[in-house]
């Protein structure tokens, strides 16, 4: 990788000169930045295949992403017959989704994590479980913001935004479940 490959030039050359090791540091420092820049980026660009394939296949990416790079067995399932939902729903439940699979990468320790989408006639349901330690629910959701903890409180104003209801399901030991 560029990054490592400059990192290595800085500290292992003994011919190089200060200025030159200071202006390398400087080049590995831009990379660097660059490559947060790019990840937060396809993050945040992602919704746009929302638009074009809707909220599945998305979130079929999204768990294969998150997969991959945390080790956690994700699966994606659906219930009822699956339909287009607003622009604005399907990206609400995306962002909860989203923000729910990084506190079970963060915080769970799980092994596995189930994605359902069920439809009903006028009513769509998502819910993200996983088996991992769980945790002791806080009075109210609001509460944990206090201390800078906005997953959760987030996830919650995002489902009000369309007229959702956030349940969080969790106990010590018993892992975590997340519906809207
Ligand atoms: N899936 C989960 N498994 C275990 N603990 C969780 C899970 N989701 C949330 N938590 C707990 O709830 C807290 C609040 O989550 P959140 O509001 O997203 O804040 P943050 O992720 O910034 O800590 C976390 O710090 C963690 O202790
Ligand atoms: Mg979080």
């Amino acid at each position: 990788m560029l990054s490592r490959q400059l990192d290595a030039l800085a500290s292992g050359s003994k011919e190089i000169s200060e200025d030159n090791r200071l202006h390398l540091e400087e080049l590995w420092q831009q990379t660097n930045n660059i490559i947060q820049g790019v990840r937060r980026l396809s993050q945040d660009l992602r919704p746009a295949a929302l638009g074009r394939l809707g909220l599945l296949p998305t979130l079929e990416w999204l768990a294969s992403d998150v997969a991959e790079y945390s080790g956690i067995g994700i699966k994606v399932n659906i219930l009822g017959s699956e339909r287009r939902l607003t622009e604005e729903v399907e990206l609400v439940l995306f962002r909860i989704a989203q923000e729910a699979l990084r506190n079970v990468w963060r915080h769970a320790q799980a092994t596995k994590a189930d994605i359902t989408v069920q439809f009903d006639k006028d009513k769509a349901r998502i819910t993200i479980t996983d088996n991992g330690k769980g945790f002791s629910l806080p009075q109210a959701i609001g509460d944990q913001a206090k201390d800078g903890k906005l997953g959760l409180a987030g996830m919650q104003e995002r489902a009000r935004l369309i007229d959702g209801t956030l349940t969080v399901q969790s106990q010590p030991g018993e892992g975590t479940s997340i519906t809207v």
